[in-house]
């Protein structure tokens, strides 16, 4: 029977036991699953022993699967999945290394953004390697009456990058870009909050990393508002955080959270190596189409 428990010592976020993904599950099963995961805004499943193409129907019903802007990081034969990874070959990480280590929203950058992110845990380097995410539906509610009205309307520039730290080979930047990949990157303008469309919630969305402006605002007020919101966001009580061992199945709600990565040296031996698998989605499941009911996106 599928059982979900608050993340242990957290403020928010769910552990769902009770469900093996490495059999065929129902779909009630899965909307189960997924309804656990949009109230909770971050979800561990642990013990899912899975294969890439597992891993990768799973995830499909979670949304459509985005191929990411980084091409160079996609695995060949399974173009939506990432590695996330400090083990280098030949000089190089294997995937994604340090580009995720500052707060943001993954894809906000595009329009539409991801909707969730699921990875799959590998290899796990001893000591740990916690992913750290904001709740940003408790930080919209708990701002005052008067700044919950001043920002409701108002609609966000976003593009590649963070605006906390534009040097691209800076460890706390984004991933670095190659030439045919900038040439993609546009601006972009999503509402400031979000209503989610399967929880009506309204959350403060991407105010860390790809937001550089808002419409209609003089830059350094705008600045100035979305450096606010982000302090305020990220204040202990709505931070949480999981760490995604071996068959570890972990998923964020990016519509519903802020997250950044820790910052790993590259590995010298097994004991030190971290692998996960990445997939965002974009859009809803398609088994519950007709349940997102809230408009905004
Ligand atoms: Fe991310």
């Amino acid at each position: 029977m599928i059982e979900a428990t608050p993340l242990a010592d957290q403020p928010f976020g769910v552990e769902v036991t009770g469900i093996d993904f490495s059999r065929n599950v129902s779909d009630e099963d899965i909307r189960t699953v997924i309804r656990l995961f949009y109230e909770n805004a971050i979800m561990i499943i642990r013990d899912q022993e899975l294969d890439l193409d597992r891993y990768e129907r799973l995830v499909g019903q979670f949304g459509q699967l985005h191929h990411h802007l980084i091409d160079h990081l996609r695995l060949k034969d399974n173009p939506a999945v990432l590695n996330l990874s400090n083990i280098f070959q030949n000089g190089k990480p294997i995937g994604g290394y340090q580009g995720a280590s500052f707060w943001h929203t993954d894809v906000a950058y595009e329009d539409p953004g991801n909707s969730a992110t699921i990875v799959h845990g590998r290899e796990w380097p001893e000591g740990g390697c916690p992913t750290y995410f904001c709740d940003t539906r408790a930080a919209y509610d708990a701002l005052p009456d008067g700044m919950r009205k001043r920002i409701d309307s108002l609609t966000v520039l976003h593009h590649y990058g963070n605006r906390d730290d534009l040097n691209e080979d800076s460890t706390t930047s984004a991933e670095k870009l190659q030439g045919h990949q900038k040439d993609q990157i546009q601006n972009v303008f999503h509402p400031l909050v979000k209503v989610h469309p399967f929880t009506g919630r309204k959350a403060l969305y991407g105010v860390a990393g790809s937001s550089f402006g808002i419409v209609g605002m003089p830059d350094d007020e705008a600045i100035g508002l979305l450096d606010e919101l982000k302090i305020h966001a990220l204040q202990p009580q709505f931070v949480a955080s999981f760490d995604c061992r071996p068959n570890d199945l972990g998923a964020w709600d990016t519509y519903s959270t802020l997250h950044k990565a820790t910052t790993l040296k590259p590995a010298v031996g097994t004991h030190d190596r971290r692998l996960v698998w990445r997939i965002s989605v974009k859009g809803y499941p398609p088994l519950m189409a007709d349940e997102a009911v809230h408009a905004s996106v």
